[in-house]
């Protein structure tokens, strides 16, 4: 792929994150997500790539805009990639005002992105030192000690992130039991899994169940960030059984970062909402001036680039 889409995508989750940031608090899910998939779907169209959404806001049915099959961009382009959105991962953070809460997307060729149905996935993910040590079917106390070993860290100085869910009680009493610390996360699985590589050892670890198209997410950043993510569908009933089975997904299948994103050519851009663990959520400043704070990753090249934009905000709307 073209390595200049890169910063286009930056831009596009930028838009989606400035626009979302004014629901800060304010307990509006659905505009701040509407918000968000208008200006994410509107700036798609400045990227000249021929791209098909793989993860986006549901079904043709569900979602207006961004949704699984729509085509974006410039048919007549020959490389065809998948597109994965998020344009808020951690709504209900958002409306809360509380942290966590980022607009993301990753790109990689045409077939290399997983089609994840929007069910839940039992998730494992760490970064690039702890790499080939995490394995999901391994006990929560055999996969701390595996980390613990690989970091050369104290298994009580491993910290695990888990989303904060009834359905965490047993995992959070083994992790205890291991002797790890836990950081308990209300929203934004995404955040987390990368914060396994790049939150300087405030999180080495996400353990438990949380959104599989999310999971597809992660694994593209921890792909280009040399991190681990292995992912089990946990569908919650039997709607999720269906949307499943409608996917050809394999409920007995460990989907390895590999399984999920194929391939050594991806882009990955997350700009953050709200403030996170190592990214700077929207801030308004003076003279109508707002602050944003992105992630840019790449494969192959592996490069992290953080991104710090002023956006004079007259100027974009006198733009358009
Ligand atoms: P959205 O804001 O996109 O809905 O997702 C937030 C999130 O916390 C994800 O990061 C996570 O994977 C999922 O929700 C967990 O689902 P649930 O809130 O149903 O437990």
């Amino acid at each position: 792929m073209n390595r200049d889409l890169g910063i286009n995508l930056c831009r596009v989750t930028e838009a989606a994150a400035l626009a979302s940031a004014k629901y800060l608090g304010k307990g509006k899910k659905n505009d701040s997500d509407n918000i968000a998939v208008d200006q994410m779907r509107a700036m798609f169209n400045y990227l000249g790539i021929n791209g098909r959404v793989v993860i986006g806001e549901g079904e043709i049915d569900e979602a207006p805009m961004l949704y699984i099959g729509e085509e974006i961009g410039d048919m007549s382009q020959d490389d065809v990639v998948d597109i994965a959105v998020d344009p808020i991962d951690g709504t209900a953070s958002l409306a809360n005002g509380t942290s966590n809460s980022i607009s993301v997307i990753a790109v990689a060729p045409q077939g290399c992105l997983l089609n994840a149905p929007d069910v839940y996935m039992n998730k494992i993910a760490t970064g690039s030192k702890a790499k080939g040590v995490i394995d999901i079917k391994k006990s929560t106390k055999e996969n701390i000690e595996n980390v613990a070993k690989a970091l050369n860290k104290k298994v009580s100085d491993i910290t695990v992130s888990v989303l904060h869910r009834p359905r965490h009680e047993k995992l959070v009493e083994e992790i205890r039991e291991a002797g790890a610390r836990i950081s308990m996360v209300e929203d934004g699985d995404v955040l987390t899994a990368i914060a396994t590589e790049l939150s300087d050892g405030k999180i080495d670890l996400i353990m438990g169940i949380g959104g599989a198209p999310e999971g597809v997410i992660a694994a593209a950043a921890l792909k280009c960030l040399g991190g681990d993510f292995q992912g089990v569908f946990a569908p919650s009933d039997s709607k999720q059984v269906k949307r499943c089975l409608k996917m050809g997904v394999d409920f007995d299948k460990v989907y390895t970062i590999d399984d999920l994103v194929k391939g050594d050519d991806v882009l990955f851009a997350a700009t953050g909402i709200t403030d996170g663990t190592f990214l700077k959520g929207v801030s308004y400043t003076k003279n109508n001036m707002a602050k944003t704070q992105s992630l840019l990753l790449r494969l192959p090249s592996g490069t992290i680039r953080y991104i710090d934009s002023v956006h004079k905000l007259n100027q974009k709307l006198d733009q358009k």
